[in-house]
């Protein structure tokens, strides 16, 4: 199940920046204060995961009596009554048998708390120091996906900053803010799943276009998404892909724009 193209739109390229060419005051006025989204190479490149975590094997190892829910399926949302359905089982055995899966099965380990010892292998992103990097408010500070050939469904998060960062794999990833005049019928459209229909696309009305931020992001890539931006997420390869979630607290005007959005009854 591939989801990005099930929404029609215009594309353009997500921005791109290197790490060391981002200092945390731009990465702050330029981005999360303005609410774009923008693509970070290089950030994360002394992070220890970076390199062991392309072995099943260590993260087998250091993945302790940590249990997950392990679903045979992309991310749906919502996802909640579908994953209390499934299984939940030992992460160390999981992944050795993801490993020994076949090219073209699908697993989905969604969102859950890092063992001790992977935590241990993070780092700091050089451009958010302590002083941007505030708890958030609602999401967890920190979280991490595996999956293999599993997407994620189109959603947004009405509250707090978001950097996904890729650990291992290749991943599609799409972006897209809707105005006043989009949000209703877009966000009536996906929450009725109705873009999964055969034919899906004559569902949007073509009047109102909206124009898709893309990229493909692989290890070591960050990518900024703002809060309110509906983002879905496609696999991009066969392999044991691992994405970390990291969320801050948004700038106070990012705040007050989420209480106007929902004082106008979008959630
Ligand atoms: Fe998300």
């Amino acid at each position: 199940m591939k989801v990005v193209d099930l929404v029609p739109g215009q594309v353009a390229e997500i921005p791109r920046h290197s790490a060391a060419d981002l200092d945390a005051d731009t990465f702050w006025r330029s981005y999360v204060v303005a609410q774009r989204p923008v693509v970070i190479t290089g950030a994360i490149a002394d992070w220890p995961a970076l390199q062991r975590w392309q072995d099943t094997e260590y993260l087998a190892a250091h993945a302790g009596d940590t249990e997950v829910t392990v679903a045979r399926t992309f991310n749906p949302v919502p996802a909640k009554a579908f994953f209390d359905r499934a299984e939940k089982l030992p992460l160390a055995a999981s992944l050795r048998n993801m490993a020994d899966s076949e090219p073209t099965d699908v697993y989905s380990m969604p969102a859950f708390k890092l063992p001790e010892r992977w935590l241990a292998d993070l780092g700091r992103y050089s451009f958010l120091p302590e002083r941007y990097d505030r708890r958030p408010i609602l999401f967890p500070r920190n979280r991490v996906f595996v999956y293999r050939n599993a997407g994620t469904e189109w959603h947004h998060h009405g509250i707090d900053e978001t950097l996904t960062t890729q650990l291992r794999g290749r991943k599609r990833v799409s972006v897209f803010e809707l105005d006043a005049q989009t949000r209703k019928e877009f966000t009536r459209i996906i929450r009725s799943n109705l873009h999964h229909v055969n034919g899906g696309a004559k569902f949007f009305p073509p009047e109102l276009s909206i124009v898709k931020y893309e990229t493909i992001i692989e290890a070591g890539d960050v990518v900024y998404i703002p809060p309110r931006y509906w983002h879905g997420i496609d696999p991009y390869d066969n392999e044991i892909g691992i994405t970390f979630a990291h969320c801050f607290r948004s700038p106070a005007e990012g705040i007050r724009q989420t209480l106007r959005w929902v004082g106008n009854g979008f959630k």
